[in-house]
């Protein structure tokens, strides 16, 4: 009655979640499985951000249900943020859910499946749902326990939740709460101790990493919280490689440039939201910033950091855009030369802002839009990647690729490689000579010399 297996939907925040809870029910007592076909209890962390997302969810759940009919004995639970967003109202299409728990409470699943495993070994039938999806002063400190692989490279670490920034489209405010950092000396602990078990790599999260710790700690000599967190992980001994998300472009002031010229562990990647390219779109998103202003953080980022790569976030189809609107989204897109980008068509989320807007774009005028960017992004992508033909880029080996045929690791700029290695070098840097690129990865050889591979 004990092995849980997790589907995680959404965001690395999600699945950094989905991880401690993870670790939280191993130590007690629960085995986690990979086999959904073997679990005895089925959790779902889920994603808000589109509608699509919450229709898969509901989806499996729906299909999972039908075991339960099967095997009363079997629990179903909702995390995260379709929990947090939808509550008690899930019940109406999954009357027979266990549990549902919001993005505040991930701390006591461990103590609700003990409580339902209780009762049902009592004999007693599961008696009602447990909802639990109320507010908790502190619960950004429960994310920390990790389940490290055997010889895991890399790992997310939560250092803050929840966004006041109320875009208009989004629902994050209302299913992440309220902006909440933890600790810079808890953070940088966590760090050192993934440090100290292998990991070489680290990639910070957050709704809103930029705000970091903006009502919490002061700013010294123009340096945000933030930076100042990010120095202290760059001085963290056995840790090479550092990477943050997602950031706010309002958050790119001076003291964030210059860090990518003098923190070296600092991967000149960045993933930097511009939604659209429109100023008018902008304010009717309320994102704070311009299309002018937006560029000059790119330009500048560049000139720190010449090989720096991009990646974004758009939405298109946004209540109201005019086909000139986005003709300017497409532009900007175009210059900022993005190596990678996120396009999304505008889902109505309910309770935000943007619902109740007058002119919803139709659907195939999103989908239009939508087919554009992808294709700027592919030519972009593969004229970047046609430049790293011959060169030697140093790459994290992370571990054998998926097919097993291989090794595959990242490059600083977030490229994928594959290449032949062998395992002691997982974890290492190693100069990786691409010679075969196709869009979204590279192929490469070892460059070693003097050592043996
Ligand atoms: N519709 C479409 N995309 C959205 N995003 C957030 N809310 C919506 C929405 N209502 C996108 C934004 C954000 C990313 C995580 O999801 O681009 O940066």
């Amino acid at each position: 009655m004990n092995r849980v297996f997790i589907k995680t939907y959404g965001c690395q925040m999600n699945e950094r979640d989905s991880e401690a809870v993870a670790a939280m029910l191993r130590a007690r007592g629960y085995r986690m499985v990979q086999d959904e076909s073997a679990c005895d209890v089925m959790l779902l962390n889920t994603c808000s951000v589109r509608d699509m997302a919450e229709q898969k969810a509901i989806g499996k759940a729906v299909h999972v249900i039908q075991k339960k009919k099967r095997n009363p004995r079997f629990v179903l639970g909702i995390l995260g943020c379709m929990a947090q967003n939808r509550g008690a109202e899930l019940l109406d299409a999954l009357p027979d859910v266990d549990l549902i728990v919001g993005t505040q409470k991930f701390h006591q699943v461990p103590d609700y499946l003990d409580n339902l495993r209780a009762a049902q070994e009592a004999g007693a039938p599961i008696a009602s749902t447990i909802i639990d999806i109320a507010e908790e002063a502190d619960s950004q400190n429960t994310i920390r326990e990790h389940v490290l692989e055997d010889r895991q490279v890399t790992a997310f670490v939560s250092i803050q939740q929840g966004c006041n920034m109320d875009c208009a489209f989004c629902i994050v405010p209302k299913t992440r709460g309220d902006e909440r950092s933890r600790p810079m000396d808890e953070i940088v602990r966590e760090c050192e101790e993934l440090a100290a078990r292998g990991v070489r790599e680290i990639t910070l999260l957050g709704q809103i990493v930029t705000s970091y710790g903006r009502r919490d700690y002061t700013h010294t000599g123009g340096v945000t919280p933030f930076v100042q967190l990010l120095e202290r992980v760059n001085a963290i001994p056995g840790l090479q490689r550092i990477r943050f998300t997602s950031p706010h472009p309002r958050g790119f002031k001076e003291d964030l440039i210059a860090a990518y010229g003098r923190l070296e562990k600092l991967c000149e990647y960045v993933h930097l939201p511009l939604q659209s390219g429109s100023d008018r779109i902008l304010r009717a998103m309320n994102r704070p910033y311009t299309r002018e202003r937006y560029r000059q953080i790119v330009d500048d980022l560049r000139r720190v950091r010449p090989d720096m790569y991009f990646s974004t976030d758009i939405i298109v189809g946004f209540p109201g855009e005019t086909e000139e609107e986005f003709q300017q989204t497409r532009e900007l897109f175009e210059a900022c030369n993005y190596d990678m980008a996120y396009v999304f068509k505008y889902s109505i989320r309910s309770g935000t802002p943007a619902a109740g807007m007058a002119d919803q774009t139709p659907d195939e005028v999103k989908e239009e839009r939508n087919q554009v960017l992808l294709r700027i992004l592919e030519a972009n992508s593969n004229r970047r990647n046609a430049t790293l033909l011959g060169t030697t880029q140093e790459v994290l080996v992370e571990g054998p690729d998926r097919k097993g045929l291989g090794y595959m690791g990242r490059t600083r700029g977030n490229r994928i490689v594959h290449f032949a290695a062998t395992e002691r070098l997982i974890g290492e840097l190693v100069p990786v000579r691409i010679d075969r690129v196709s869009t979204a990865v590279l192929y490469g050889e070892l460059a070693l010399t003097g050592v043996n591979s």
